[in-house]
C-alpha cells in the first residue's frame, strides 16, 4: 500500500516505521523542514526510541520511507492517509483547532478517489464525523462512503516505546460508515504486525471516546488515590501500604497518589469530555483534586518549616514523568505557583533541562554541583539521578518532601533530612 502519515512527531514517525517496516510505501508529511530534510537524509530527527535510529537509515535507503513538506502531494500519491498532528491546547485547555483544521485543509487537497483517511489525534467525541468529513469532502468533492473512506483509531503509546505498544495494545477502529470500519480494519491488519489485535467498534464517535475514557478514568483514579493521602496523612496511616493490601483483592486497582498529574494526555483529555457536557460531574471534580495537590503538599511543607516568606525552596524535576525531556502540563509549574503565592524563593532542577529552560519556566536554576541553602526539596519528577542524591549535600535542608513516593525514606532520613511522602 501506499500510505501518507502527516504528522511525523514522537508517535507519527514510528508510525510510519511500522508502516514501511511492514513492506508499504510511506510518504511522511510534516511542516518541519529539520524533520523532513533529516528523514530523506536518512537520519531519524527523534531519538526517544532506539529502534528509530536504527531503522530511519534502511528504510529510507530501501526507498520504502521518504518525506516532503507539502501534506498535499504527498496525499496524492497515497491509498490511506493517517492524519496524526496534534490538537492543540492551551494553558486553560482551551482547544484551538487551527493547525488541525489547516492539516485537514491540505489532506482533502490531495486525496483522489478511494482514499481511506484514518485520524489518529485525540479528538472530542464527534469531531472526525462533524468537522473533519464536511471539511474532507467539500475541499475534495469526494463523497464519504462513495468514493472517500474516513475513521477515527486512537493513538494508545507511549512516547519512547511506540513500535512496543503498537504491537501489544489492541488497535480500537470505528469507522463513519461500515465500508470505512472494513477499509480501516483492513489497513491496520497490513500494517500492524501479524497477531496484534485490531477491534471494530460501532462507529468514529465510540473509538473517538474510547480514549477519552481511558485517559479520564486514570485522572479520576489518581484523584481517588489523591483523597485516601490526605485522609491517610491526617490520621498517621501509610497510605502506600494501604494502597497494596487493598490492591491485593483482584478487583480494586486503586493508582498512586502524587503532586499532581502532568502530561498532554491525562490532565487534558478529560476537559475534551466535560467541557462539552455539564452532567459530567465526576471527571471534573476529579482534576480540581488532581490540580490541588500542588497546594496541599505546599501547605505540608509550611506545617513542617514555618511559613515561606522569603524562603529558599527546591523543586526538583520540571518533567511530567521520571526521565522524560518533556514538560506539557507539568505539575512543576503548579508548585511553582503555589510557593510562589507563599512567599518562597522557587529553586528549580532537572538534568533534562536547560538553565535557560528552567529560567524560562519561572524557576531560579539550581546547580546541585555546586548546591546554596534550601530549607525544602520538593521531588516532583522522580528521575533515576534524585535517587541517587545525598541531600545532606544541600546545605540548610529539613525536609524533602517526597512528591512521587519514589525515594528511599530510610536512606534520607539516615542523611538527617527528615522526609516526607503524599499520604506516606
Ligand atoms: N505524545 C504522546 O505521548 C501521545 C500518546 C498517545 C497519543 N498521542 C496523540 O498523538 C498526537 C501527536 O503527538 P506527538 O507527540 O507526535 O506530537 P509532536 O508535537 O511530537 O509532533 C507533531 C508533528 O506534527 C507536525 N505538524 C503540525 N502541523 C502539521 C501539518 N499541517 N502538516 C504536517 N505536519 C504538521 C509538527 O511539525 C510536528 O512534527 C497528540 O496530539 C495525541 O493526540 C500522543
Amino acid at each position: 500500500m501506499r500510505v501518507a502519515v502527516v504528522g511525523l512527531g514522537h508517535i507519527g514517525l514510528p508510525l510510519a516505521v511500522q508502516y514501511a517496516s511492514r513492506g508499504h510505501a510511506v510518504i511522511g508529511c510534516d511542516l518541519s523542514t529539520s524533520i523532513v530534510d533529516a528523514i530523506n537524509a536518512g537520519r531519524s530527527p527523534h531519538d526517544d526510541e532506539a529502534a528509530l535510529v536504527e531503522r530511519v537509515p534502511e528504510l529510507v535507503a530501501s526507498g520504502r520511507l521518504r518525506a516532503t513538506r507539502d501534506d498535499a502531494e504527498g496525499v496524492r500519491q497515497a491509498e490511506v492517509v493517517v492524519v496524526i498532528v496534534p490538537l492543540v491546547v492551551d494553558e486553560r485547555r482551551e482547544i484551538d483547532f487551527g493547525p488541525i483544521d489547516a492539516a485537514t485543509r491540505e489532506v482533502a487537497r490531495g486525496l483522489q478517489p478511494g482514499t481511506l483517511v484514518v485520524y489518529e489525534t485525540t479528538l472530542p467525541v464527534g469531531t472526525t464525523r462533524d468537522r473533519f468529513a464536511p471539511m474532507l469532502e467539500s475541499g475534495s468533492g469526494l463523497k464519504l462512503e462513495r468514493d472517500l473512506f474516513l475513521a477515527f483509531s486512537p493513538e494508545r503509546v507511549l512516547v519512547g516505546r511506540v513500535l512496543l505498544d503498537l504491537r501489544r495494545y489492541p488497535k480500537i477502529v470505528g469507522g463513519t460508515g461500515p465500508a470505512s470500519t472494513e477499509r480501516a480494519l483492513a489497513f491496520y491488519r497490513e500494517a500492524l504486525e501479524p497477531g496484534t489485535e485490531i477491534r471494530a467498534v460501532a462507529n468514529a464517535e465510540t473509538a473517538e471516546m474510547t480514549k477519552l475514557a481511558e485517559t479520564t478514568y486514570r485522572d479520576v483514579n489518581i484523584a481517588l488515590a489523591n483523597e485516601y493521602a490526605r485522609y491517610a496523612a491526617a490520621r498517621g496511616i501509610d497510605v502506600i501500604e494501604v494502597i497494596e493490601a487493598a490492591n491485593s483483592q483482584p478487583y480494586s486497582h486503586i493508582h498512586a497518589p502524587g503532586v499532581g498529574v502532568g502530561g498532554h494526555c491525562i490532565p487534558v483529555y478529560p476537559h475534551f469530555l466535560f467541557n462539552t457536557d455539564a452532567d459530567l460531574r465526576l471527571p471534573r471534580l476529579a482534576r480540581a483534586i488532581n490540580e490541588e495537590m500542588g497546594g496541599w503538599t505546599v501547605a505540608r511543607l509550611e506545617e513542617r518549616i514555618g511559613p515561606l516568606s522569603g524562603q529558599p525552596v527546591l523543586v526538583l524535576g520540571i518533567a511530567y514523568r521520571a526521565d522524560v525531556r518533556e514538560d506539557a502540563f507539568s505539575s512543576a509549574f503548579r508548585l511553582r505557583d503555589e510557593l510562589r503565592a507563599a512567599g518562597a524563593t522557587v529553586y528549580g532542577h532537572d538534568p533534562y533541562f536547560t538553565v535557560e529552560h528552567l529560567r524560562t519556566a519561572g524557576f531560579e536554576p539550581y546547580d546541585l554541583a555546586n548546591p546554596i541553602a534550601v530549607r525544602g526539596a520538593i521531588v516532583q519528577a522522580p528521575h533515576a539521578a534524585y535517587r541517587a542524591l545525598d541531600f545532606a549535600d544541600l546545605p540548610g535542608l529539613e525536609v524533602v518532601i517526597d512528591g512521587r513516593n519514589a525515594l528511599d525514606r530510610a536512606s534520607i532520613e539516615a542523611s538527617g533530612v527528615a522526609y516526607l511522602g503524599i499520604g506516606h
